[in-house]
């Protein structure tokens, strides 16, 4: 259960702030923590991860993978132990797996437990079981995966997985690396090749790191050009020692208020750059945003640097839907960054934000009009009339965030750079992925 299920909810007035100076460092990778969580779980032997995000939603998949045998103990800030059962050696959990705000412990999950001797029920949270798994339970259940869900697909549902499963092709019908990697993580445990057949390019960080691990896996582009990936299973993974960078998409709203709060110049140390994450910086810069990159190098298989990003008047841009999938997560802020810009930003080919932990389009378009942006909502995105560098008014009500950590965020940014200053209805959210937001924000923005 996810701290928001538990307690009241807890409001905040963001309030305008002078210059962001100084150097910062954002917590590990959402997305790499739970894969290193995940895989180290299936290795035989003992791994170790630095740098790994203690939010909430790592916190359900360490959970999970106690449940189902792993050993995993905290050593330190950020440091892990973990030891692995082996791959098909995973252990029948005890009680429902609760998977509190997260859609990515629930659907890759979904994928490990597919192939397994395990029957498992999955809950989570108000905004986790409105979430649509009807993406994974379609290829799952054709690789003999036996899943009863709750109508409309969504959660409390179990799922009894399939020993042997099958292997298949399968061919995403959206972006989704969430999709992607609940079929790989099946095909782990399935005799011969599972093969995943990705048209739009998404987060690839469950390709790395299984061939870190050691898992026999291949990516080809066909005829199209679309990625096919090939996974042997029945794998044995090596243990591994693994730094996990830091995130992009915590790092995004920092990048945002930095550019928009005048007099600001800030170092975020350490962001993940994986070009399948990374456009944000990309349409930022398009709108005139100053952000270098310092010190480029890799950590853990990933490219990383530290950013330097400067306050820079920003201008309106039509957003190229074709990198939608390379900044899914960063819409809301980049949301915000073009409420303040020159002229209109248009947004398209947004459809998947709908179903993300709220309904992004609706509750940003809402919460940003809130504040007294101009915004227009259509279908599959938002056309935004910036204030050309003016504060946004601010203080006309209070923004509700649906249980949705990133709306919380990103409407703190707006706080920094309106008038009046921004009110969200509860910051608890926050703590899925960025638990320190807060207490790093307010240490910059005096
Ligand atoms: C994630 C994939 C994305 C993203 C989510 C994390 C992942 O979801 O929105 O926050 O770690 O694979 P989709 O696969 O649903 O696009």
């Amino acid at each position: 259960m996810s701290a928001a299920d538990q307690t009241a909810p807890i409001p905040r007035r963001f309030a305008p702030c002078g210059p962001l100076k100084g150097r910062i460092r954002v917590p590990g990778d959402k997305s790499i923590s739970h894969r290193a969580l995940m895989l180290s779980s299936l290795a035989v032997g003992t791994s170790s991860i630095s740098g790994l995000l203690e939010g909430e939603d790592v916190l359900a998949t360490a959970a999970a993978m106690r449940a189902m045998g792993a050993r995993i103990e905290r050593t330190g800030d950020g440091q892990w132990r973990v030891d692995g059962v082996g791959v098909g050696a995973l252990l029948q959990p005890q009680a429902a797996l609760d998977m509190g705000n997260s859609g990515t412990s629930t659907r890759l999950l979904m994928g490990l437990v597919a192939s397994h001797p395990v029957t498992a029920s999955f809950i989570g949270d108000a905004s986790l079981s409105k979430r649509p798994m009807g993406r994974v339970i379609e290829p799952l259940s054709l690789m003999g995966a036996d899943i009863t869900a709750s109508t409309g697909g969504t959660l409390p549902l179990m799922l009894r997985g399939a020993s042997p499963a099958v292997p298949i092709t399968y061919r995403l019908p959206v972006a989704s690396a969430q999709v992607k990697s609940a079929v790989l993580l099946a095909g782990l445990n399935t005799p011969g090749i599972t093969t995943v057949i990705e048209p739009v390019p998404t987060r690839d960080h469950s390709e790395r790191m299984l061939k870190g691990f050691g898992a026999e896996l291949s990516v080809e582009q066909d005829d199209d050009g679309a990625r096919v990936i090939r996974i042997r299973g029945e794998a044995e993974l090596q243990p591994q020692t693994i730094d996990v960078p830091g995130d992009p998409s915590s790092a995004a709203f920092f990048i945002v208020a930095a550019l928009v709060v005048p007099g600001s110049e800030l170092v975020i140390e350490n962001v993940g750059l994986n070009p399948t994450r990374a456009g944000l910086i990309e349409v930022l810069r398009q709108m005139g945003g100053s952000i270098e990159e310092a010190n480029p190098r890799e950590v853990g298989g990933e490219p990383v640097a530290d950013l330097v990003v400067r306050h820079s008047p920003l201008k309106g841009i039509e957003v190229d839907p074709a990198i939608a999938p390379s900044m899914i997560d960063e819409f809301p802020a980049l949301f915000v960054a073009a409420a303040l810009a020159r002229g209109r930003t248009v947004t398209s080919g947004l459809d998947e934000l709908r179903v993300k932990e709220s309904d992004r389009l609706a509750v940003m378009a809402t919460a940003l009009t809130l504040a007294g942006a101009r915004v227009t909502e259509q279908e599959d995105g938002l056309t935004i009339e910036g204030t050309g560098g003016e504060s946004l008014p601010g203080g006309y009500g209070t923004v509700a965030t649906h249980l949705d950590h990133r709306i919380a965020m990103s409407m703190a940014i707006a706080g920094l750079a309106s008038s009046e200053g921004v009110e969200v209805d509860d910051t608890r959210p926050i703590a899925t992925s960025f638990p320190d937001f807060e207490t790093l924000l307010d240490g910059l923005a005096q």
